[in-house]
């Protein structure tokens, strides 16, 4: 279903055309919804936003091409960026980034088989006091180890268990 048909984002892409004096403002947080809606930004999400903000979908590809925030290909249900960064680093994000990569069987920006986990390096997430740090589906996670970081991935994996068993019902 187009995001502008589905009414889960009917009052929140209104929202953000009246906050902006041109329409055409409003182009990130429409792709995010799009993103939200397919799990990256595909092409049907491009032109979607397109046609609502009267634009063309080339211009509005460039957009989503130039933004690390927005994923020009499927990323796995849990979206696992870390901080690698210079003051993440000094504090052993890059043994932890490795660590990560090696426990989920990836490489970098990779996608578990099960399409659970895609784990990438980013860079400064602005919370360097806070490392190993990263950011799952944009929600930070902070203060992490290795033994911290297994019991999210066995909460997470749980979690998709059991919604996945909902939708099932
Ligand atoms: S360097 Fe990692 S959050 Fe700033």
């Amino acid at each position: 279903m187009a995001i502008i048909d589905n009414p889960k984002y009917t009052e929140r892409i209104n929202q953000h055309l009246a906050k902006y004096e041109t329409k055409r403002s409003a182009v990130m947080p429409l792709l995010y919804i799009a993103q939200e809606e397919y799990g990256w930004v595909n092409q049907a999400g491009i032109n979607e936003v397109a046609a609502l903000l009267n634009l063309d979908p080339t211009q509005v590809k460039s957009i989503a091409g130039f933004y690390t925030m927005y994923s020009e290909k499927p990323k796995g249900q849990y979206w696992l960026q870390v901080c690698t960064d210079l003051p993440c680093a000094l504090k052993g994000a890059d043994e932890f980034h490795a660590w990560l990569k090696e426990e989920l069987g990836v490489q970098e920006g990779g996608t578990t088989e099960d399409g659970m986990f895609t784990v990438e390096h980013v860079m400064c997430l602005a919370a360097c006091d806070k490392a190993p740090m990263l950011q799952c589906n944009f929600r930070y996670v902070e203060d992490l180890d290795q033994d911290k970081m297994l019991a999210l991935l066995a909460k997470w994996r749980a979690e998709a268990g059991h919604s996945m068993n909902g939708r099932g019902q």
